[in-house]
């Protein structure tokens, strides 16, 4: 299977410093500060917002306690927002050495069982002969867009789910707008990923396969800086900070101005979400 990604390039960006700076980043006291100011989800990402309130409350199983796996789940907070939010019982494959522990102390953190972190390569065949069909949902968000041959890794999916279990995959969208300021800012991570899968119609056909039933998909958000990063030391850093602090702005506006009402667009959507039920 084409890895567009390797081991050594994630295991660099989870240092076990990672967890603690990032909870008192500038990003996070300006956001702090901000949301003082002007109200609780005013300045909340509207991707997020639209993800979390409208499209998971929608399509996501209410009941508490189902198995709920995410594939490259490293540092774990999504792991803990779905725990918090569903009461769904978390559990991650994550096979850079240094995102497995960061993953195991977030658990820790939230009172959840780090053993429920498989630092374990996805790819392994051991893996999925041991936890064949053992999950309700899985799930993975910037995972499948490293590979070439996604159709494989979508197999691998639906190998760990149970039948009748949702599967949730979310990929970037790195097209338009935001293919020139990934360019941008961090132009060496864009051949990491599988740019033809990015698009409406060549996503969906990913997932038209007799074995799966699709309750959603397609582009949501409106456009993010979320999306961009770039290398630990170039001075572009700076240039994102003060981007993600405008961020909040255009978090704002798009609050008032789209409310509940989708404003997806080819242009600057940033990102594509399958949601489907396995036969
Ligand atoms: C873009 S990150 C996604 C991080 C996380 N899911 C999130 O959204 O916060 C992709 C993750 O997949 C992991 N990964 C990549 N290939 C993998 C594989 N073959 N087996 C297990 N984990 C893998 C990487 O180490 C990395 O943590």
């Amino acid at each position: 299977m084409g890895k567009l990604s390797s081991e050594e390039y994630w295991d660099s960006l989870y240092k076990p410093a990672v967890l603690e700076h990032k909870q008192f980043s500038f990003k996070e006291k300006i956001k702090a500060l901000l949301t003082t100011l002007f109200g609780k989800n005013s300045l909340r990402s509207y991707s997020d917002y639209l993800l979390w309130e409208k499209i998971y409350k929608k399509y996501l199983p209410k009941t508490k306690g189902l198995k709920f796996l995410e594939i490259g789940s490293a540092p774990g907070e999504n792991l803990v927002r779905f725990s918090q939010t569903f009461g769904y019982v978390p559990y991650g494959i994550e096979y850079s050495e240094s995102g497995a522990e960061l993953n195991r102390e977030m658990f820790r953190l939230h009172n959840l069982d780090p053993a429920n972190v498989i630092h374990a390569d996805f790819l392994s065949e051991q893996l999925h002969n041991q936890h064949k069909e053992s999950f309700d949902i899985v799930y993975s968000r910037g995972f499948i867009e490293h590979f070439t041959d996604v159709d494989a890794v979508i197999d691998k999916h639906l190998n760990l789910l149970a039948k009748g279990g949702r599967l949730v995959v979310i990929i970037p969208r790195i097209k338009g707008v935001n293919h020139a300021l990934g360019m941008f800012f961090h132009k060496e991570v864009i051949p990491m990923h599988n740019l033809s899968i990015m698009g409406k119609k060549e996503f969906s056909k990913i997932f038209d396969r007799t074995d799966l039933s699709t309750l959603f998909c397609d582009y949501y958000g409106v456009f993010t800086f979320d999306l961009f990063n770039t290398k630990p030391a170039s001075p572009l850093r700076f240039v994102l900070k003060l981007c993600n602090i405008l961020q909040f702005v255009l978090n704002l506006i798009f609050h008032m101005l789209f409310r509940n009402k989708r404003a997806e667009s080819r242009m600057f959507s940033p990102y594509l979400l399958y949601i489907g039920i396995k036969k």
